[in-house]
């Protein structure tokens, strides 16, 4: 895709000022879209930091020039001339399968891509309320985008030949990504196995079994894993994980996919995570 197209994102949380971020690195255009003027303001803070540090690291020579090709919008229309659009806003159907109305309206080119970073809501139920559900297809980034390279492909029954194309093309030779493809089932291969594990960490620690730090520990050294399932959880946002645990055990009804108590409670606190300075561990903010 020619790096001149612009790049619509629609929310600017977690993940979506990932994608902008490696969107606006790889030269597109990129207007965000947020929800509120508040929110805004942190999706652009976002995007500023993490910015500067790449710049610090040498990743990028200047993170004034990339943050120059990112708008932060809070009205949908600024999206309507983008060759794609990921959608990244908060993992609940209802607030999905609106926001794929009005993006269906508010496009221009025929031939727009409308892809939703869902990690585990059916594809198909994002497709079949537009009028282009040939041109829906989930492009499901990896936390942190600018760090991970893996990035799965997810075509719904509907989704066409040329989408499939054009969305690899994107993320492959523009974003610099590898993409996997999958079957339109929640949590699609990574999630699929990484949640239940990050369930039966949830239920060790909560059993009193280990301490949330042994557990990681065991993991990390005992099998050579980055960092620990409980710190992942963390990184990932415990709201998110319950979600995808309660899509994923909402489509295969498996006990293991069920979210454990002591995740919903903490949750309910407000507990979410690093996002939130507090989860399974604190973080200074
Ligand atoms: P987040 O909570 O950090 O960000 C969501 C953002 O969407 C917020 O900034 C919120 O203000 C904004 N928003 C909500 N409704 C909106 C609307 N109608 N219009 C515009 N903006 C709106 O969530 P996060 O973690 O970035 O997740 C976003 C999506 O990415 C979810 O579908 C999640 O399942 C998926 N995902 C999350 C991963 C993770 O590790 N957190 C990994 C891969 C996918």
């Amino acid at each position: 895709m020619d790096t001149s197209q612009r790049i619509g994102v629609i929310g600017g949380g977690l993940m979506g000022a990932g994608i902008a971020e490696v969107s606006a690195r790889a030269g597109h255009p990129v207007t965000v879209i947020e929800a509120t003027d508040v929110a805004a303001k942190a999706a652009l803070g976002r995007l500023e930091a993490s910015l500067s540090r790449a710049e610090a690291k040498g990743k990028i020579d200047s993170a004034a020039a990339v943050l120059d090709r990112i708008a932060v919008e809070t009205e949908l229309d600024a999206v309507a001339d983008a060759a794609v659009v990921v959608e990244a806003i908060v993992e609940d159907e209802a607030a999905k399968v609106a926001l794929f109305k009005r993006l269906d309206e508010v496009l221009i080119a025929p031939d727009a891509i409308l892809a939703s970073n869902t990690s585990s809501i059916p594809i198909m139920k994002l497709g079949v309320v537009t009028s282009r559900p040939q041109q829906v297809i989930g492009i499901h980034f990896f936390n942190p985008v600018p760090v991970l390279s893996l990035v799965e492909l997810v075509p719904s029954l509907l989704t066409g030949e040329e989408t499939m194309a054009r969305s690899r093309a994107w993320v492959q030779d523009s974003l610099g990504k590898k993409a996997i493809d999958c079957q339109d089932r929640a949590g699609f291969v990574v999630n699929a196995l990484l949640i239940p594990f990050i369930l039966s960490a949830i239920r060790m620690y909560e059993s009193g079994f280990a301490s949330a730090e042994d557990i990681d520990r065991g993991l990390v050294l005992g099998a050579a894993h980055p960092q620990g399932p409980l710190a992942l959880a963390d990184l990932i946002g415990l709201d998110t994980t319950k979600a995808v645990a309660e899509s994923l055990y909402e489509e295969f009804k498996e006990p293991l996919y069920a979210p454990p108590p002591l995740l919903q409670r903490m949750v309910d606190a407000g507990l979410l995570g690093r996002k939130a300075g507090r989860g399974f561990y604190t973080y200074s903010r």
